[in-house]
């Protein structure tokens, strides 16, 4: 077993991390040993609930907790405060109160959401994360972030509210779709190319071999680079107040805004994909990035996983049309105005990013135009 520790504000607030092969086979014992107890309220999507519910419910009862299980439709869709009232509503008629425990079982939808009901159902029950897509493992778990969306926008509802242990069992990720897989490297990379040089320069050295799930050891190996990383990032700002946690969002302002043109129609993984090379390019442009091959190495390594490159071809290909004018405008009313300046985080080389509140308009509609197509 791999135990990472992540120092949220007070102790009280810190928490485990425990990776373990077949951990979700043992996790009732893994909770009492982390002192837990109380009736269990189990969250999950009905695709993960099939795939790995049942083992999960056998392990819990094993144990002596008595479980609620509540399944949710899977998807976006879930993540909102009707959802969330369906959820406070089933714990209140199960009599779960402060000396209960709810788990969240699945992707970042149904953590995000459950974390928000465990911090806010009686002013906060305790709350354990079991992670069980990639994405989910490496960065929608990891840092005490939990919300809902809005019709307004996402994860426009929300709290810092750090579960009491995470269990993180890299077999969960066998059944999930090889699409999926390749949206949480996405993610991976960013974590490598935000803090983890090393993992990098494996991605680099054959990035087709991250293309689909690899053999265990390495798997658990990415796993722990990427989620010590976030943790590392994590530690130093966890509050979003010194600026320093932005950097986690290496090509996401980008991302964000091919996603909001597209009417949230395409994936944030590869959203993720085309916002790095754009940011990377952007980051040349600046006159910050030290060896100018990187946003062709990225790319090649993008590629090799199967991941998109170019903005405006990838949106082509998913039926959207966008204008660089358009990508920009949707990035946010205060990065609008053509003479405005606008904020990104712009990486130097693979381990220093930093964020650069200064960056002309011009500059960015260069890198767009020069990453539109190949
Ligand atoms: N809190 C944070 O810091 C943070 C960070 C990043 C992302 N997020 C949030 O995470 C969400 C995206 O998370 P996601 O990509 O995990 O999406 P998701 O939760 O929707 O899961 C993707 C799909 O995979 C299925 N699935 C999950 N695990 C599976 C498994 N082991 N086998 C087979 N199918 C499985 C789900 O049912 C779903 O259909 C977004 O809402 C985003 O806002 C939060
Ligand atoms: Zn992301």
């Amino acid at each position: 077993m791999i135990q990472l520790y992540l120092r949220f504000l007070e102790r009280e607030r810190s928490h485990p991390i425990w990776l373990s092969t077949g951990l979700l086979d043992y996790c009732g014992a893994a909770l009492r040993e982390a002192g837990l107890e109380g009736m269990v309220a189990l969250v999950s999507d009905t695709i993960v609930a099939t795939y790995h519910g049942g083992r999960i419910r056998r392990s819990l009862e094993e144990a002596g907790f008595s479980v609620l299980e509540i399944q949710l439709p899977p998807g976006e869709g879930t993540k909102t405060l009707d959802t969330a009232t369906v959820l406070y509503r089933s714990l209140a008629q199960n009599g779960i109160g402060r000396d209960g425990l709810l788990i969240g079982l699945g992707g970042g939808v149904v953590l995000d959401l459950s974390g928000f009901v465990a911090a806010t159902y009686m002013r906060g029950i305790p709350f354990v994360g079991i992670p069980t897509t990639l994405l989910a493992m490496v960065d929608a778990a990891i840092g005490g972030k939990t919300g809902v969306d809005l019709p307004e926008g996402k994860n426009l509802v929300g709290a810092f509210y750090p579960p009491r242990l995470l269990l993180i069992d890299p077999t969960a990720l066998h059944t999930l779709p090889p699409a999926e897989w390749r949206n949480g490297m996405a993610e991976v990379i960013k974590a490598a190319l935000i803090g983890d040089p090393e993992l990098w320069q494996q991605f680099r050295s054959d990035p087709a071999r991250w293309a689909t799930i690899p053999e265990e050891g390495t798997l658990m190996d990415l796993l722990t680079r990427a989620i010590a990383v976030k943790i590392r990032v994590v530690e130093r700002d966890p509050l979003e107040t010194r600026g320093e946690r932005e950097v986690l969002n290496l090509g996401h302002t980008f991302g964000h805004a091919f996603e909001r043109v597209s009417g949230y129609r395409v994936p944030h993984g590869e959203a993720v994909a085309v916002g790095m090379v754009a940011a990377s390019v952007l980051s040349a442009q600046l006159g910050l990035l030290e060896d100018l091959d990187l946003p062709r190495q990225l790319e090649v390594v993008l590629e090799g996983i199967g991941l998109p490159t170019r903005w405006q071809a990838w949106l082509a290909r998913c039926g959207v049309d966008a204008t660089p004018e358009q990508v920009i405008a949707a990035m946010g009313t205060d990065k609008k105005r053509r003479g405005g300046r606008l904020r990104f985080v712009v990486i130097q080389r693979p381990g220093v990013v930093r964020v650069d509140k200064d960056v002309p308009y011009l500059a960015v509609h260069r890198a767009l135009e020069e990453t539109a197509h190949p």
